[in-house]
């Protein structure tokens, strides 16, 4: 075992969440509740997982807390900004994913909890109208805004440290533009110049949060810290950043079956996805502009697994121009359904002398259930990332992500495969624990 510096979790551990919707209150009511002895945290990585130490005769299989120092449940203080004014009780009642039974127990802790306004902008979301918004502020004054409430948060409550999560709404898609988004100078001069084309408000939440000392995670596809400029201040900084897109049903699956796709040498001619659900995020998502976010950060997945370049005859017919299988994925807004969202994948594959078969995939499932755990899995490892003085983009942090942020300016690749981000996730735990990492099967 070599020595590390990893700073000791000592203190209490702010949680700012953007966003007091379904996410976010399943992600708080479930921390609280197992807190209290009442729920388990089921899905979660740093609860559960047990990571191999050592190999042969000397291994041991040890929880993420026995090999690095992680923030405890007791210690996190939950905080938030929305658009609408209920407070985290009223949030989740709303939001109709937790039954009363299992939120009940917490109410007094939730209606704590009170979203501060937001920093908002209704061309970034149509479909939403609240009235808890910061009104009139150019962005840069939205960004001083922001750094005040999180300084303000910070000492009121007695934190020791902060981390900042997106699980607010998708904005529309905002694609990188070098003469902004490739220099901090140039974003900081755009966020000055009230560029609201170019600077969406999530951007100006993760500029606050980063100049504030505290890691940021982006878990919508928004591009939001996905461009040299943020990366820069990342580095600047020292403070961790990670995203994009919380990988909850669907790309989880996608993300773990196509490599059995891969690994077996099938062809593939043809992905088709389809999802329906009816909650806020679906509404949101029934906008075309924002849908367009989704689309992109879904579509990436597959691409990075089974690659044409690599095995033409497998990989490199279905579509258009015939170059790639066809990979196609849609999201349609059903109200009925609420937060249980149901995702088919029709998959098109074929064999020895190109026989064709398919495979159907039904998946029945809870997005904001699935998506909790994921939740306090990235802020714990991004706590951990920052007193262990890692910055910048978290690679490790992939396996939770739908769309793992790259340096596409240098042609890196994105890793999607599932059990390569878990052999990354591991390394990176094994390495901050003192550990040397290893690529073993277990
Ligand atoms: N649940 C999943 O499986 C899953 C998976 C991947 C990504 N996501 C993403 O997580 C996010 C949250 O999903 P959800 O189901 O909780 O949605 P939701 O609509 O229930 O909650 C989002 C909340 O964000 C608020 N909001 C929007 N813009 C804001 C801003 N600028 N500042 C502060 N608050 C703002 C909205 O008012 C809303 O209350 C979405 O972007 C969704 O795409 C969810």
């Amino acid at each position: 075992m070599t020595q590390t510096k990893v700073k000791p979790a000592e203190g209490k551990l702010g949680i700012l969440v953007v966003g007091n919707g379904a996410v976010a209150t399943t992600f708080m009511t479930g921390v609280l509740m197992t807190r209290k002895g009442l729920a388990k945290p089921v899905g979660s990585m740093t609860q559960y997982d047990k990571i191999r130490i050592g190999k042969g005769a000397d291994k041991k299989y040890l929880k993420y807390d026995e090999i690095v120092s992680l923030a405890k449940l007791d210690d996190i203080v939950f905080g938030c900004w929305d658009v609408y004014p209920a407070n985290a009780y009223q949030a989740a009642i709303y939001a109709e994913v937790l039954k009363e039974k299992d939120i009940e127990p917490v109410r007094d802790e939730l209606e704590a909890i009170k979203p501060m306004k937001a920093a908002f902008d209704k061309n970034y979301a149509k479909r939403l109208d609240g009235d808890n918004v910061k009104v009139g502020l150019t962005r840069w004054q939205m960004v001083e805004a922001l750094r005040e409430d999180i300084r303000s948060f910070k000492a009121e409550k007695g934190c020791d440290r902060i981390v900042v999560l997106w699980a607010a709404s998708t904005e529309i898609y905002v694609p990188v533009d070098e003469k902004v988004h490739y220099h901090l100078a140039d974003l900081e001069a755009a966020m000055k110049a009230d560029d609201r084309e170019h600077i969406a408000p999530s951007m100006c939440y993760a500029y606050a949060a980063l100049v504030e000392g505290a890691p940021f995670i982006m878990g919508a596809p928004n591009t939001t810290v996905d461009f040299p400029a943020m990366w820069e201040l990342a580095e600047k900084t020292k403070m961790p950043i990670a995203g994009k897109d919380f990988k909850t049903g669907q790309t989880l699956v996608k993300s773990g079956f196509a490599p059995i796709i891969g690994t077996r040498c099938l062809g593939l001619s043809g992905w088709f996805s389809t999802n329906i659900l009816g909650n806020r995020d679906g509404l949101v998502l029934d906008e075309p502009a924002n849908f367009r976010t989704k689309e992109v950060s879904k579509l990436s997945t597959l691409e990075t697994i089974l690659k044409p370049e690599i095995q033409p005859d497998l990989y490199g017919h279905g579509n258009d121009e015939d170059t790639q299988y066809y990979h196609k994925v849609r999201i349609n807004y059903y109200p009925p359904r609420n937060d249980n969202k149901e995702g088919w994948d029709n998959i098109d594959i074929f064999g020895w002398m190109g026989y064709p078969m398919q495979i159907k995939i039904n998946f029945l499932c809870r997005d904001s259930i699935l998506a909790a755990p994921l939740c306090l899995d990235l802020c714990l490892l991004s706590d951990l990332a920052a007193r262990a003085g890692r910055y910048g983009t978290q690679r490790f942090l992939s396996f939770f992500l739908k769309s793992p942020m790259h340096d596409y300016t240098q042609g890196e690749e994105a890793v999607n495969h599932l059990y390569q981000q878990y052999t990354m996730l591991k390394n990176a735990i094994r390495e901050m624990g003192g550990y040397e990492a290893d690529e073993e099967i277990d």
